[in-house]
């Protein structure tokens, strides 16, 4: 493939990342989306593979690289669970970090790339950034993997005086990247190279092992961010215009995540970073964590759910991540369709962070295709609870927590929340009195017009289903 064909298959291959992204913002418009990144990827591939830079000799170990790597994410991705999604793309991430530090030790020993002068500086410069972002990125996704998959504690470790130890870290980094830069051939360059590599490697661990387990979200899509800029430095080594777009398009908008979901968890942005924040284990809290009951709750069967259901004008349904755990989602649809045809009004509400990633609740809800237009976000519901008749919260907790508006001193304060206490009912579907996510307790339970409707959210909800069918 000549050099200008495969320009314009990168360009090609550009445009469609920029329309997957477009795509992806939006439930209704994202298959679209993900089809328009994995064919703009597959052009990528091509026109890399048979474009100029590579060899014919080359071609046969990318084609096997390609067999394997494919072949270990197809199986990955077919086992791993739902839930497990956040682990699966933490370490996804630390994979693109250890490709860029590889590619940047390779271009470094390449006695083919010959640069002289300034050339020289500015391509060692790409590889020291390069390595220096994917070695961060590289052990802090494993440390995040870690922490998501139970493996490591959720406290945030937090080293005594360890904002000078990042600082220091930070200066001897600078001093060896002078070093590297002077350094006159390849064998002087190398040990200010791995000095560095090593540190960052530290750094990547102590960052993210300082960041509590409530605060992981946030941590994952920073880390999404840092892999996007790991991969725009991958190009910038490799002088590939493409890895540099879209490295800059998974950076950016990794970082533009990050920020939303600070938001949605009224996080500083610069606190989570700096870490000691979101002391959660990580993992939901066992019933015995929970605080002391602050009242007395009411439990409902499923069959007084179904009649409050029946008898309402409005409801409506906020989902959480009992509901992916139980798998519950397509009886949650059979519900609204039967409530539906009976003349209830009945919508969802999402919150930003509801589950354990990014859409979780939106993905689920379309696989049952629940149509889109009865799903809102929670700015777009919020202030209709006090008109609804029935809220009812399936395997939700920290997203419907009062104690965030109501308790300033409560470790989720200031997180915007859905205001299901505002319904004339809610009804809450969980298994027991622990705690969500966060490890905080739930004065919801204990409100005057709060049902408790215990048990799995999938066998809780067919019971439901059979008695308002019945
Ligand atoms: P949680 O606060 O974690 O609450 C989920 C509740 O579901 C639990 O209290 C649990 O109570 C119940 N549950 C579990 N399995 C169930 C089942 N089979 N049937 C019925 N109920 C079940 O979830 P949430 O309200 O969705 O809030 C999300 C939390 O996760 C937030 O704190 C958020 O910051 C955090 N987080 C979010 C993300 C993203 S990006 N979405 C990523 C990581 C963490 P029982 O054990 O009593 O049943």
């Amino acid at each position: 493939m000549s050099q200008s064909l495969a320009t314009v298959a990168y360009l090609g291959a550009a445009i469609l990342f920029i329309l997957s992204l477009s795509g992806l913002s939006n439930p209704e418009t994202s298959r679209r989306g993900n089809l328009f990144g994995m064919i703009g990827m597959a052009l990528a591939v091509l026109a890399t593979v048979f474009g100029p830079s590579v060899s014919t000799s080359g071609i046969a170990w990318i084609v096997i690289a390609l067999v394997v790597g494919g072949g270990i994410g197809l199986y990955a991705a077919k086992v791993v669970k739902m839930t497990q999604m956040p682990e699966l793309v933490a370490l996804m991430h630390s994979l693109v970090g250890l490709a860029a530090c590889i590619v940047g030790f390779a271009s470094y020993i390449d006695p083919t790339m010959k640069y002289e002068g300034a050339e020289k500086i500015i391509h060692e410069v790409e590889i020291y950034v390069g390595i220096l972002i994917g070695a961060v990125t590289f052990s802090g996704s494993l440390i995040a993997f870690g922490k998501l998959a139970g493996r490591i504690g959720g406290k945030p470790l937090l080293l005594p005086a360890r904002h000078w130890l990042n600082l220091i870290a930070l200066l001897v980094v600078i001093w060896f990247g002078r070093e590297f830069l002077a350094a006159p051939d390849v064998n002087a360059g190398m040990l200010p190279l791995i000095v560095m590599t090593v540190i960052a490697l530290l750094f990547g661990i102590h960052m993210v092992m300082a960041i509590g387990g409530a605060d992981m979200p946030v941590v994952v899509s920073m880390l999404n961010s840092y892999s996007g800029w790991a991969a725009a430095a991958t190009g910038f080594m490799l002088s590939n215009d493409l890895l540099i777009v879209t490295g800059a398009l998974v950076g950016s908008s990794g970082a533009i995540l990050s920020y939303i979901m600070c938001t949605a968890m009224n996080r500083n942005f610069i606190s989570v970073i700096a870490g000691g924040f979101g002391s959660g284990s990580g993992t939901p809290a066992k019933k015995s964590d929970a605080a002391e009951p602050q009242g007395e709750v009411v439990p409902v069967s499923a069959a007084e759910t179904s009649e409050m259901l029946r008898d309402a004008k409005s409801v409506i349904i906020v989902p959480g991540y009992g509901m992916a755990v139980a798998q519950a989602q397509h009886t949650v649809y059979e519900i609204t369709k039967t409530l539906r045809e009976k003349g209830v009004d009945v919508r969802f509400a999402i919150h930003p962070v509801a589950g354990r990633m990014p859409g979780h609740m939106n993905v689920l809800l379309a696989e049952a295709k629940v149509p889109y237009d009865i799903v809102m976000e929670m700015d777009e519901i919020n202030e209709d609870f006090p008109d609804t008749d029935v809220a009812i919260v399936i395997g939700a907790n920290d997203i419907v927590n009062p104690s965030a508006a109501e308790d300033p001193t409560s470790p989720i304060a200031g997180m915007p929340v859905l205001e299901v206490w505002k319904a004339k009912t809610s009804i809450v579907m969980k298994r027991s009195m622990a705690s969500g996510y966060a490890g905080v307790d739930n004065p919801l339970f204990y409100k005057e017009n709060n049902r408790m409707l215990f048990g799995d959210a999938k066998k809780m909800l067919d019971e439901v289903l059979v008695a308002l069918k019945g």
